[in-house]
């Protein structure tokens, strides 16, 4: 099955991305605001394609037109209740600003309500992170909590945390 919209297509990571993932990754405005360092060499790229971005609703956002990966979106699913799932995502800079994201969140979205049969889709954002919050009020989320001084472990700090939700009779409203 392949999940694609008019501009995209997702597919899995291969190491074969590893320098297109680097150049974007080593920015330390994006991994920073999804919690985790930026890349400082195409090792760290390697170590993520081959450890992190490794489950099977992890998926490389390319571009039609050039065939690129130029960011990642994930469905995380929790074991204990497999029908809901967490939405994550980033985008390389350059393709920032250009409705690209909430493009992707809706067919990854349309994949987990209509083939993956979820009832809640989940997706969060450090506070601050004015993009992401406003990706995810186009795309119809639900602000549920605001999770005070949860830890960041990879960047060793604490932070607010605004935990989003969409659900499946919300989903079809839309
Ligand atoms: C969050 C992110 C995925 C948004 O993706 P996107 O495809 O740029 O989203 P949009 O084009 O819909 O832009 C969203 C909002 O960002 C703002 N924005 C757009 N381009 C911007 C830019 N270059 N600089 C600052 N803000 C910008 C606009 O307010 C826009 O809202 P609007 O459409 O109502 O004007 C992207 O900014 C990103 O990858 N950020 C770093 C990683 C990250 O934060 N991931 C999410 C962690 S929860």
């Amino acid at each position: 099955m392949r999940l694609e919209t008019e501009r995209l297509y997702f597919r899995h990571w291969t190491l074969e991305d590893k320098d297109a993932l680097f150049a974007m990754a080593k920015d330390p405005d994006i991994g920073y605001r999804c919690g985790w360092p930026a890349h400082k060499s195409v090792e760290d790229s390697i170590n993520t394609i081959n450890t992190v971005f490794t489950g099977k609703e992890n998926y490389a956002i390319c571009l039609k037109s050039t065939d690129e990966p130029i960011g990642c979106i994930d469905l995380m699913f929790n074991q204990k209740k497999d029908d809901e799932c967490e939405l994550g995502y980033w985008l390389g800079r350059e393709y920032w600003g250009q409705g690209i994201m909430p493009e992707a969140c809706r067919e990854l979205i349309r994949h987990a309500f209509e083939d993956l049969k979820v009832s809640k889709v989940w997706c969060a954002y450090y506070e601050g992170n004015e993009q992401s919050k406003r990706v995810q009020e186009k795309l119809g989320f639900v602000f549920q909590e605001r999770k005070e001084n949860v830890k960041v472990a990879l960047l060793n700090e604490v932070r607010n945390d605004y935990v989003n939700l969409l659900t499946r009779e919300d989903w079809e409203k839309k």
